[in-house]
């Protein structure tokens, strides 16, 4: 049998907005739809081979071999892969990020949509993007936002064959910019793998949950209408909210820094003075400035006049995942 090789890439994504606890943490069917930007530039690239010579799987991630979870986790995202395809074939992967993992930027969706297109190819299986984007899922969660173009939203599905993402909007569509400050933090972060878990304990989370589709209706119609000043309402309104449910939640998570809630401030504080900016938050301590590129250049020298920004990262709106020929 000859060996089977594919590369693929992929681009992380920031949710408008976010998926925050789930109806089934296995099937990672999630508590609320979700609405999201891929980001251009940020690439998570992974090549995956198949061949009946290997005898074990391996992961080599960002030039250095990994074993324990890392590999656990891609070990039971392949067993999916392989059992789909009725193939018990072992494989290697190879992945690298052009952006510090480190950084607080979710590397778990360009990784798991990367690895879903690279390894469906390697392996024979030609899926659909839905097909794609409900096999990314299964890894991780926002993941499935990055298989489709530019502007995407994960209709939550009550079921696994239902739950999947698709483009709202191309990437063309609408010169947006994400200004991300990264803010230095000494504490470990607990994982949104962990964090979903915790979701339901907080009291706040139905209400959040049950006001999801008229948040997700606004999101929509401000992305399809390019209306900034709609966008930037409701994209703060759910990064609060989530962030409500993270600290009232058992443990409580608190994620921002003082210097997060400086930013946070000081973005609101433009908005007012007619400057399209606006923020949104992961599960972090960094923020995410939102703007018009009109306004970027601008947007940018603010945020490097705060000493305690250690690093810019600046992204337009990217693309799906794509293969690239081996
Ligand atoms: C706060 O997709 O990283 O970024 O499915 O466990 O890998 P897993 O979780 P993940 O959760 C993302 C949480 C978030 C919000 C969002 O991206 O929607």
């Amino acid at each position: 049998m000859p060996n089977t090789k594919a590369t693929a890439i992929a681009h992380p994504n920031i949710a408008f907005i976010k998926y925050w606890g789930n109806r089934d943490d296995v099937l990672r069917l999630p508590s609320n739809g979700s609405i999201s930007m891929n980001l251009d530039g940020l690439t998570t690239k992974t090549r995956v081979e198949f061949s009946p010579l290997f005898k074990e799987d391996s992961l080599i991630l960002n030039h250095k071999k990994h074993s324990g979870p890392a590999l656990e986790r891609v070990r039971a995202f392949l067993d999916l892969i392989r059992s789909m395809a009725n193939k018990n074939l072992y494989s290697e992967v190879t992945s690298e990020n052009n952006f510090p993992i480190s950084a607080g930027i979710a590397s778990s969706a360009a990784a798991f949509a990367a690895l879903a297109l690279a390894a469906t190819k390697a392996i024979g299986s030609n899926l659909s993007e839905a097909e794609l984007s409900r096999l990314a899922r299964h890894g991780s969660g926002s993941a499935c936002r990055s298989i489709p173009d530019g502007f995407v939203e994960w209709n939550y599905g009550d079921q696994d064959e239902n739950s999947y993402a698709e483009s709202i909007a191309p990437a063309a569509s609408w010169d947006l910019v994400d200004c991300i400050a990264l803010i230095a933090t000494g504490h470990k972060k607990v994982s949104s793998t962990a964090g979903h878990r915790f979701a339901d304990t907080s009291p706040l989370q139905t209400a959040r949950v049950q006001d999801a589709s008229r948040r997700l209706g606004i999101c929509r119609s401000a992305i399809i209408k390019k209306d900034f000043q709609l966008l930037a309402e409701i994209i703060e309104l759910d990064s609060n909210l989530m962030h409500a449910v993270m600290m009232t939640s058992k443990p409580p998570l608190f994620y921002w820094e003082p210097q997060t809630l400086e930013v946070m401030r000081a973005v609101r504080n433009w908005r007012a003075q007619g400057i399209p900016a606006c923020y949104t938050l992961d599960a972090g301590p960094n923020v995410h400035v939102i703007c018009l590129s009109s306004v970027s250049e601008k947007i940018k020298n603010n945020l490097e006049q705060m000493d305690f920004v250690q690093r810019l990262i600046i992204a337009k709106p990217g693309s799906g995942a794509f293969l690239l020929d081996n």
